[in-house]
């Protein structure tokens, strides 16, 4: 910046001083000293990542070994009955072995979607967009789910409105993974006999879909983690379901893999929300 043709513009031509000199040459030692400062505060903003990235990585590892524990410490319970003569007692060897045979499929479970929240957060999971229609999707998800939900007299119903084709473009595996994990939250949280409603509606190029239940609901202080791994309302409760936390993580770095987004409202004792959009063709 010039200082005299700066001055030109606001004083008359006799009362502009003499200024032989540019405002922005700033001395060597200042400029040094701000670019000292600079790198320091970037040095120092690296740091904090990088103890963050370390308490995380620590935070999941107790996570992941916390979990697995359970199940395989109820195996070893089981073998070594089984060993100390259960396997010729016939009341209990074959049901020992069920037993272990599902801790197995627990931890099989686990692993499984530890595999594909790694892959998720890694972005080595390629996502295979293609055409597809919604509505059958979500029949045939209703279908599969059907027999979990009877057994909990829980009633899922789809709105008229999937009767008809909906054409979206996604991922149709990883979509159906999502609205497996949002029906059966709202099963395994849902009242006996209580009611899942599947809705949606069309904005834009967006279809805005809605999974409704009329469950146990989720008090506002648990909603801003809900989508972190691991995170349980109720551990006690997702557990005796089955549960790891693990659903809701995946779900939304799937929706959002397609650069979609995805919501919950909720209110304890009532019921809860989950949207999420999908891009329609
Ligand atoms: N529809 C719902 N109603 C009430 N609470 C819910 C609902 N959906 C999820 N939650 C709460 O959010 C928690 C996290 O859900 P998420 O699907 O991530 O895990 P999970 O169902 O416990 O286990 P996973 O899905 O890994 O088998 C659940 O443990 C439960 O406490
Ligand atoms: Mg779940």
């Amino acid at each position: 910046m010039n200082v005299h043709n700066e001055l030109t513009k606001i004083l008359p031509q006799n009362e502009i001083p003499d200024t032989n000199f540019e405002l922005d040459e700033i001395d060597p030692i200042t400029k040094l000293d701000l670019e000292v400062k600079k790198i320091a505060i970037e040095r120092q903003k690296e740091l904090e990542h990088l103890k963050n990235v370390d308490s995380y990585r620590k935070e999941y590892l107790g996570n992941v070994s916390h979990e697995l524990k359970t199940p395989v410490f109820n195996i070893q319970g089981y073998v070594s009955t089984l060993i100390d003569g259960g396997l010729n007692d016939p009341t209990i060897n074959l049901d020992y072995l069920k037993r272990a045979d599902k801790s197995i499929e627990r931890i099989i479970h686990i692993i499984d979607d530890l595999e594909t929240i790694t892959q998720l957060e890694t972005g080595s999971l390629e996502l295979e967009f293609e055409k597809y229609d919604f509505s059958a999707q979500c029949r045939d998800v209703l279908e599969q789910l059907d027999m979990i939900a009877r057994r909990k007299n829980v009633t899922i119903s789809l709105s008229k409105k999937f009767d008809k084709p909906l054409m979206v473009q996604a991922d149709k595996f990883r979509i159906r993974q999502v609205l497996v994990n949002l029906i059966t939250n709202s099963i395994k949280y849902g009242k006996e006999g209580g009611k899942t409603d599947i809705n949606f509606s069309l904005y834009n190029d967006d279809v805005i879909v809605e999974v409704k239940d009329n469950g146990i609901g989720i008090s506002a202080e648990h909603l801003p983690r809900l989508f972190e791994r691991f995170y349980r309302v109720d551990k006690g409760r997702s557990r005796e379901q089955g549960g790891t936390g693990l659903g809701l993580a995946i779900v939304k770095h799937i929706i959002e893999a397609h650069q979609k987004t995805i919501s919950v409202k909720s209110s304890q004792g009532e019921g809860t929300i989950f949207t999420f959009t999908l891009n329609r063709v």
